[in-house]
């Protein structure tokens, strides 16, 4: 199905084809801005073939990704990328064969602006209306785009964003059934994190721990755990609120066994600009000079510390998105840690950035310069819990985004990470390898799509457990990962082994999706 005429790339990679190229870095920045365009096709179940290597035949389930998939309508474009149309895009995998489908989520902003062809929000990371400010002053509808992450929950597939209800789709048409409240759990327009963990039995069951953040001078995270498996898919086994001084920005978070892992950066929100219609809500928030992060660390239900009121400790400075895993160190600890620290000790692994990272009402986010942004860098903090005093070190100097551990292994010690990286060694660049980083030895595997592949969040696959048999290595599975290919101006699936980091198959996808946001893959 056609959903409505898309532009070709922007006018801005038009412009930059006549740079140079491949410039200093080893990448054209018209290969990068090329992705910046809208998805003009919505297909159903086409099967695909590889176009490089072989689909793995025991690789059975289906990858699903989220991502903003229209940039522009009627001639404006978004002024972040974050603030574009959420699109869903399923791979599914069986007997060594791939099919491909993709869907808009028919969320109430879509509808609407796809039958006035124009924008009618504005949007959260700085779009505007067309009119100018006297337009935008004081609308403060906020548009749900349902375009950060798409994970199952029960029998429904649902579209993430962070700032209101989910969306809830069908897992197999990716038919829009419409928002949910899953079951009556949410108040209409209540926040629902992008970021939910999956524990994968720390007590005894599977569940899905996620959140909602109600900001203000004091901020109240719901903490709330769902059943993922059994007869109890998709319902809530527990929940606890617990307010906190401040304005709270929490994007995502970690689990342990025993605790929920939130990370509240020094940051302000000044909403006079976002009222007056010169920016968007998000281009408000700032960092706070000599204002403290913290660490709110609350207790998880069924863990050693049910029911206790949270924690508070210090945190270093800079700014977190996303976090890689946690997980508790309680007597001498995995290889590596024995006598670094006297547990009990909670380590966090994190993505710092020196600064928040924010793109200002005056700049064109497909001209952005990579150097006046902060490279995100992998750090570990390790919490002591019985001082309260924390531990940093860096994991690595190299620019990286979108980290996971084996999916098995979260919130426990994992040996691997696998991340989104720049090519160079060092510096600000867009995300264009993979990489496997060894948190005990330093030891890297590299996949890289340079020159002109772009890559987006990896997705860690573990090989399936035998019936009767014992789990896999950790490191055993696969990495899917979605890639732009500036030289074919359209869409891959890579395939790679995530023990060698060797591609094992490539395919090239019929359609041209830019550059996603979160994803999760489904078993079965
Ligand atoms: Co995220």
């Amino acid at each position: 199905m056609t959903v409505a005429p898309g532009p070709g790339p922007s006018p801005v990679a038009a412009a930059d084809r006549a740079l140079p190229s491949p410039n200093a870095r080893g990448y054209d920045r018209a290969d990068w801005a090329s992705a910046f365009r809208n998805v003009g096709q919505e297909l159903s179940h086409v099967p695909l073939q590889a176009s490089k290597g072989t689909i793995p035949a025991e690789l059975k389930g289906t990858l699903y990704r989220n991502g903003p998939g229209r940039l522009e309508r009627g001639g404006q474009w978004v002024h972040h990328p974050f603030d574009g149309d959420g699109m869903i895009t399923a791979l599914r995998f069986e007997a060594g064969g791939v099919s491909l489908s993709n869907r808009f989520v028919r969320t109430e902003g879509w509808l609407a602006e796809e039958k006035a062809g124009k924008p009618l929000y504005r949007g959260v990371f700085g779009t505007q209306k067309p009119g100018g400010l006297l337009a935008n002053a004081f609308d403060l509808r906020l548009k749900n785009i349902a375009n950060t992450h798409v994970v199952k929950l029960g029998d429904q597939l649902l579209a993430l964003w962070e700032a209101s209800s989910p969306h809830a789709l069908d897992p197999d048409s990716l038919e829009t059934k419409g928002i949910s409240l899953l079951d009556g759990v949410l108040k209409p327009g209540e926040a629902f994190s992008a970021h939910p963990r999956f524990d994968p039995g720390h007590h005894g069951e599977e569940r899905m721990v996620t959140f909602g953040v109600r900001s203000g001078p004091r901020s109240t995270i719901r903490l709330m755990e769902f059943a993922t498996s059994g007869p109890r898919a998709g319902q809530l086994l527990s929940e606890r609120s617990d307010s906190f001084g401040g304005f709270a920005f929490l994007h995502d978070f970690a689990i342990t066994p025993n605790w929920a892992v939130f990370l509240q950066n020094a940051i302000a929100f000044n909403p006079l600009p976002f009222v007056l219609g010169q920016k968007g809500a998000a281009q408000c928030l700032a960092s706070k000079p000599g204002g403290q992060a913290q660490f709110w660390l609350i207790p998880r239900d069924g863990g050693a510390y049910a029911g206790q009121p949270p924690r508070i400790v210090p945190a270093p400075e800079g700014f977190v998105f996303h976090h890689l895993n946690a997980w508790e160190l309680n007597e001498a600890g995995p290889d590596g840690f024995g006598g670094e620290v006297e547990g009990p000790a909670l380590v966090v692994e994190s993505i710092f950035y020196a600064d928040f990272p924010s793109i200002g009402p005056d700049t064109d986010f497909r001209t952005i310069d990579f150097d006046l942004i902060p490279e995100g860098l992998l750090e570990r903090c390790t919490i002591d819990l019985n001082s309260g005093t924390l531990r940093t070190e860096r994991l690595s100097e190299r620019c990286c985004e979108f980290a996971m551990v084996n999916p098995r292994r979260e919130g426990l010690f994992s040996r691997y990470g696998w991340m989104a990286v720049a090519e160079r060694e060092t510096g600000n660049d867009p995300l264009q390898a993979i990489k496997k980083l060894d948190l005990i030895s330093g030891e890297r595997k590299v996949w890289s799509a340079a020159p002109r592949g772009f890559v987006s969040e990896p997705v860690m696959v573990p090989r399936p457990i035998p019936v009767g048999g014992a789990e896999p290595a950790e490191d055993d599975g696969w990495v899917l990962c979605m890639v732009w290919n500036g030289a074919r101006c359209g869409s891959d699936l890579v395939i790679l082994d995530a023990a060698s980091l060797e591609e094992l198959a490539v395919v090239e996808l019929p359609l041209a999706i830019p550059y996603g946001l979160h994803g999760s893959f489904v078993e079965g």
